[in-house]
């Protein structure tokens, strides 16, 4: 071949190349949960029951689409502590290893709680209870050391209904026991990173949310080991999905904490839960904090609420309409999309979006208008919810009749937060944040905090 001829059939190979190249697509879309989620590097997880693992359906399923493992009961309080200071780690192991072998890593699922303790420590109270839990946490996660990705170290803390801390006879050793636990867990495997893990913390407005949320707050401002918060969602008709899941994932991430969503299972079935099980992994995957999600069960026959037929796969094996969402979904995630961006301003309320979806409850109080403003902007303050000892306010800001570039609103004098989105506070005084200043005439724009002690009453306030 001559000299030229070599070059024109290089020359004819790199355009191919080049060609072929251009039609690819930067990423191809992966055929499992793991292969997709992993395209924006994240997990996606399961939790397994140990005596399951020998049913070939189950642990092929399993194998095929989970890259992340958690032990359903296998490593909690009971299982591995049957009595004091005597621990067993078989079942535990079981999983472990399968994990392991198997190339997954696994969540190590839960170091201290007030539910499933072994029968000992139920009847145990103050100093011998304390003790007797930090060294349960000591031993277990030193039996795991190096081999867990992380740690629910404190599960299901709070109350259910008032922000506050749920009875127990854990809590009743002193406030401190969470954070005496946490300290605990980093002594013991300094390299796991350590969550609080809890359920009805989904919904930003609710006050269990608000709850965790400030003590995590608190834990981060006094160098409390705490690397993550794992939020269970397990959604149903009494503690549904709401849109503003994605602020609450924001909200936490911006505190430097991982977000996680732990023990996901949505009751429902075909287009319904399909597509709410989309908006979870939509609302993951804007939040580069939130680094992966896990189901809680493989088919709907495996849920602790198999009458909700709540997960991905059906009692057979088969890949439910959700199962395709959530993969269409993942596989979505554009890892240069900016939503992923680790720049993106964490405080950003999707809730505010006017995109928001329409399905909305349209009674929400965010929705409050403002009076018309006869000057340059109205204001318009509304409670969303309350507490004992806080509230959560949204402020709807309205131009008059002349499109404006800025807004100031001047809050009651007895409002008191530190923690508040899509405005600037300074010495009582909100200015619009640098993406929200700009508001066309007769439009308007929204900010929110949440306020601690008594609610201020609900009405206008004075913008200029
Ligand atoms: O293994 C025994 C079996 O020998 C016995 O015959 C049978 C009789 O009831 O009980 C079996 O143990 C059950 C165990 O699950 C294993 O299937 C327990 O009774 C039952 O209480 C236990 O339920 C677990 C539940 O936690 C306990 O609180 C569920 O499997 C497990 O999915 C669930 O997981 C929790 C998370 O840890 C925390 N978040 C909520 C989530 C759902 O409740």
């Amino acid at each position: 071949m001559s000299r030229r001829a070599r070059f024109a059939a290089a020359l004819a190979v790199v355009t191919l190349g080049a060609t072929i190249a251009a039609t690819i697509p930067a990423q191809a879309a992966g055929s499992t949960l793991k292969d997709a989620a992993a395209q924006s590097g994240r997990y996606f997880g399961t939790a397994i029951a140990g005596f399951k693992l020998s049913d070939s359906t189950y642990s092929s399923i399993a194998n095929r689409e989970f890259n992340m493992i958690t032990a359903e009961n296998e490593m909690k309080m009971d299982a591995t502590e049957p009595s004091q200071n005597n621990f067993n780690f078989s079942s535990g192991d079981q999983i472990l290893n399968w994990a392991v072998q198997n190339g997954k890593r696994v969540r190590g699922h839960a170091l201290a709680w007030h539910s499933q303790q072994p029968s000992w420590m139920q009847g145990m109270s103050g100093s011998a209870l304390r003790s007797a839990m930090l060294n349960h946490v000591t031993k277990v996660a030193e039996h795991y050391k190096g081999k867990v990705y992380a740690w629910d170290v404190v599960n299901e803390a709070f109350d259910d209904s008032n922000g506050g801390r749920r009875d127990s006879n854990l809590q009743r050793t002193g406030n401190d026991w969470i954070e005496a636990a946490f300290k605990a867990a980093r002594a013991a495997d300094p390299n796991a990173k350590l969550c609080y893990n809890d359920y009805n913390t989904d919904n930003w407005t609710w006050a269990k949310t608000q709850g965790v949320y400030n003590m995590v707050k608190d834990f981060k401002a006094r160098g409390v080991p705490i690397d993550c918060v794992g939020f269970q969602s397990h959604f149903n008709a009494q503690s549904a999905y709401n849109s503003n899941y994605r602020t609450t994932l924001s909200s936490f991430a911006a505190l430097g904490v991982e977000v996680q969503i732990t023990e996901l299972d949505i009751e429902g079935s075909g287009s319904q839960q399909a597509d709410t099980y989309r908006r979870v992994v939509e609302d993951c995957l804007a939040v580069k904090a939130c680094t992966g999600i896990t189901v809680w069960g493989v088919r709907d026959s495996d849920s602790w609420r198999s009458y909700g037929t709540p997960l991905l796969f059906d009692n057979n094996g088969g890949k439910k309409a959700a199962y395709t969402s959530v993969l269409n979904a993942l596989n979505a995630a554009d890892p240069t999309d900016p939503t992923t961006d680790p720049t993106q301003d964490p405080t950003d309320d999707p809730t505010q979006d006017p995109t928001d979806d329409p399905t909305d409850d349209p009674t929400d109080p965010e929705t409050t208008n403002p009076p018309d403003p006869t000057g340059k902007c109205s204001a318009a303050l509304t409670i969303v919810n309350s507490w004992p000892g806080g509230y959560q306010a949204t402020v709807t800001v309205k131009a008059g009749s002349s499109s404006i570039n800025g807004w100031r609103v001047t809050l009651p004098s007895s409002v008191n937060t530190n923690n508040l989105w899509n405005g600037v506070l300074s010495g009582g005084v909100v200015t619009n944040a640098p993406y929200n200043g700009s508001v066309g005439a007769g439009q308007s724009t929204t900010f929110g905090f949440v306020g601690n002690g008594s609610a201020p009453g609900a009405g206008n306030l004075t913008c200029a």
